[in-house]
């Protein structure tokens, strides 16, 4: 497929290309799992589901065009993340999984009960703060876990709603820090501003409990800070992402659900798609996904 790709990339215009590839995916009769974040950040998530299920078909799609989601109002990171479902479900993935806490946080809820039924009755769409929460308070030896995330996550209060669910003695310090995605989309998570605000923000955090042993990384773009957060944690403070724990609620999931196990296509292909530049998007990548891919071009919204 690459081969016949490469050829059809020296004769034809981009548009052309990426209607060729389409026809492929779908003369392939590949029904990938869908990966949905707002730009890079689910990237660190997909390499942790292909470390533990390689079989499966992958397809990525970042919405680096209208990223940062952080920021956005519900309605806004809804109707983006909607659009971005649906442009999923037409490449045939039977489910997809919003690898991005802002839109499992504003979006997913309404998506699971108010769209789908209607749109596609057996699909599904998951998130990845349920299963986050779901194991989240087992870490804590205090009960006190903080939480560093974007503001759309910290004001949608899902974590807050889900912990109490699991662990209602956990009490959940929240820290919004709405610089460290730009400072992540823009390269610049090695800077001194990168620690200034970092710093600010932990400290912000650890302010408002002396108990807090656990923080948990709410949000897919922060693996990236992850040293620098370190090093201003105190050594004692667990540090948690969320790859690892996602990655084991999939293949739990995929266990559980037969019925869409079967569905899922098994030829350990990986697509990646990008609403913004596809040159670009390949420069990020490899920072979050660890080896260096080829994405196409797509038109969302
Ligand atoms: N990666 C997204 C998350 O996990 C956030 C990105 C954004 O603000 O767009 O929340």
């Amino acid at each position: 497929m690459a081969f016949l790709l490469n050829l059809f990339s020296s004769r034809l215009s981009l548009p052309a290309v990426h209607q060729f590839t389409h026809i492929f995916i779908q003369s392939m009769n590949l029904h990938p799992i869908g990966v949905f974040d707002s730009g890079y950040g689910g990237l660190t998530i997909l390499k942790t589901f292909i470390g533990k299920l390689p079989a499966y078909d992958y397809l990525y799609l970042g919405d680096n065009a209208r990223a940062p989601y952080g920021t956005r109002s519900f309605g806004t990171v809804y109707r983006y993340t909607l659009e971005c479902v649906k442009w999923l479900f037409s490449q045939g993935c039977p489910l997809v999984i919003l690898a991005c806490n802002t839109a499992s946080a504003k979006a997913l809820r309404t998506i699971q009960q108010k769209d789908l039924p209607l749109m596609h009755p057996t699909n599904r769409v998951l998130g990845v703060i349920r299963p986050t929460a779901e194991v989240m308070g087992t870490f804590s030896e205090t009960n006190h876990v903080g939480l560093l995330a974007t503001t759309g996550t910290v004001q949608s209060g899902s974590y807050l709603l889900e912990m109490e669910k699991f662990f209602p003695d956990v009490k959940v310090y929240q820290e919004a820090c709405p610089m460290w995605v730009p400072l992540v989309e823009n390269n610049e998570y090695e800077s001194e501003g990168a620690d200034y605000f970092v710093r600010k923000n932990i400290d912000h955090l650890l302010a408002r409990s002396g108990k807090i042993d656990t923080v948990l990384l709410a949000c897919t773009h922060y693996p990236l800070l992850k040293n620098k957060i370190r090093q201003y944690l105190p050594e004692h403070i667990r540090l948690l992402t969320q790859d690892e724990i996602v990655a084991g609620s999939l293949a739990d999931y995929l266990e559980r659900h037969p019925e869409m196990e079967q569905r899922c296509s098994k030829n350990g292909t990986r697509h990646f798609y990008t609403t913004d530049s596809a040159e670009d998007f390949d420069a990020h990548a490899t920072l979050f996904f660890g080896k260096s891919i080829q994405s196409e071009h797509v038109s969302i919204g």
